[in-house]
């Protein structure tokens, strides 16, 4: 198992490029099981989770080739309509197979996910989502069977609470569904409407993508798609943190700003200096880093992606700090690990307190989930001496590169096995 090793206190400079979002490229790679025929998913981030997709992709019938980011996927013949637990259990996204299997084959096996590192997490509104389309739904050795004789109609769906996977998992289910599909209190995140621009290129019929309500009419056929996956605006504002917490200057190019909205209010708000627009932001980590109250929601508000970074933003702050986690029960994970670099934080169930230090002190510590692990290499970049990043798997599931990219910005960071 790999870990990072961070000998912190150096301010970052320079430029960094952003990566493909990780979140985007699982569902479009995903989207190909819509249509026979070679399509082409390009900006593809080399990460974990995506050669969990494509073992998944080949698992199901389809040829993958990837060259440098660019991933041709045939999906002419699908020869298993079953997402086995043993993947699914490694990546909890696998479960956008339902939509696309269901859609195309009429059948659609999946292994229920269980929980994770963050809470429950479970399918329910994916599944009654499906039911509204006119799925029959049964469970059955942890596995969800999800069938429809005859193809999917189109329906009205109502999601209780904005989920990201259940409106993907729909959106593509709806695509070749008989008449029209409604989809209310859908979420609104920038990947739906990746998702959708690639729905579209391929012939789907989709109105109001970004918005609360989708409506999807469905036709008989699609077609194969060429797709660019926007940039990852959870790796850009990682990296706008990490030069805030180094009181450094960094460039964070190839990125989306009008996606960063929130994080940038945010981050001014403590004082940091951000300048740019379009593609490109500029920033400049403050000398006193001023205290901030944030509450994580579904986009556009504040994203629960990064807001165990920002809390390692905030244990640095000149004063205390509350962060409200709203989108999950139990995703507060790396304030033990920042305790042991010495943050002052408290919890009261969805809250924490955080009142910030002068200084971290590097230590050793363990990643428990993804975005976890990033905040405990930016503590780690900012901190005293030498801090050791256990269990850096969880990392590699969503940054590309990572330390080489910390490195190109003057980081002392490396990569050892243990
Ligand atoms: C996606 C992102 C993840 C991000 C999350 C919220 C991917 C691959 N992952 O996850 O990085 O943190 O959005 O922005 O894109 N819920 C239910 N029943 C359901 C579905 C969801 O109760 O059927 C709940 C979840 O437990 C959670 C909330 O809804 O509390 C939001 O989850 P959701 O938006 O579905 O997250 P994911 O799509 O799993």
């Amino acid at each position: 198992m790999d870990k990072i090793i961070i000998h912190g206190g150096k301010r970052l400079k320079g430029e960094v490029q952003v990566s493909g979002a990780k979140n985007s490229a699982l569902p479009l790679l995903f989207a190909t099981l819509l249509a026979p025929g070679v399509h082409r998913v390009s900006n593809v981030p080399h990460l974990r989770d995506i050669d969990t997709a494509e073992k998944l992709l080949k698992i199901l019938g389809a040829q993958v080739e990837r060259e440098n980011g660019t991933f041709a996927v045939d999906a002419s013949s699908i020869e298993s309509v079953e997402a086995p637990y043993d993947l699914v259990r490694t990546m909890r996204a696998s479960v956008l197979v339902l939509g696309p299997l269901l859609a195309r084959c009429g059948h659609a096996r999946v292994s229920l996910p269980g929980g994770c590192a963050i809470g429950a997490r479970p399918i329910n509104l994916h599944l009654k989502g499906f039911e509204a389309l006119g799925a029959k739904i049964t469970l059955d050795h942890g596995y969800v069977e999800a069938r429809a004789r005859g193809g999917l109609r189109g329906g009205r769906i109502r999601f209780d609470i904005p989920t990201v996977g259940g409106t993907e998992n729909l959106l593509m289910a709806a695509t070749l569904a008989k008449g029209t599909t409604v989809i209310e209190n859908a979420a609104c995140e920038p990947e739906i409407v990746d998702l959708a621009e690639a729905l579209t290129k391929m012939g789907a019929r989709i109105k109001g993508a970004g918005s609360d309500t989708i409506s999807i009419e469905g036709v008989r056929e699609l077609q194969p798609f060429a797709h660019a996956v926007m940039p990852d605006r959870i790796e850009a504002g990682t990296f706008l943190i990490a030069a805030a917490m180094t009181r450094g200057e960094v460039r964070v190019r190839g990125l989306c700003a009008a996606h960063q909205e929130a994080l940038v209010l945010k981050l001014r708000e403590a004082g940091v200096e951000i300048s740019g627009e379009g593609d490109e932001l500029r920033v400049k980590g403050p000398r006193k880093i001023l205290p901030v109250d944030i509450r994580t929601c579904p986009y556009p508000g504040f994203p629960t992606d990064m807001q165990a970074q920002f809390m390692a933003l905030m244990t640095l702050a000149d004063g205390a700090s509350v962060i409200s986690e709203n989108v999950f029960e139990n995703r507060f994970m790396h304030v033990c690990e920042l305790q042991r670099m010495g943050a002052d934080i408290a919890i009261d169930g969805h809250t924490a307190v955080v009142r910030g230090v002068k200084k971290l002190f590097g230590a050793p510590v363990m990643a428990t989930d993804l975005r976890a692990s990033a905040s405990l290499v930016l503590a780690g970049l900012a901190a005293d001496n030498t801090t050791e990043v256990a269990r850096i798997y969880h990392l590699d599931r969503g940054y590309e590169r990572i330390e080489e990219k910390l490195k190109g910005l003057g980081a002392d960071v490396e990569r050892v096995r243990e």
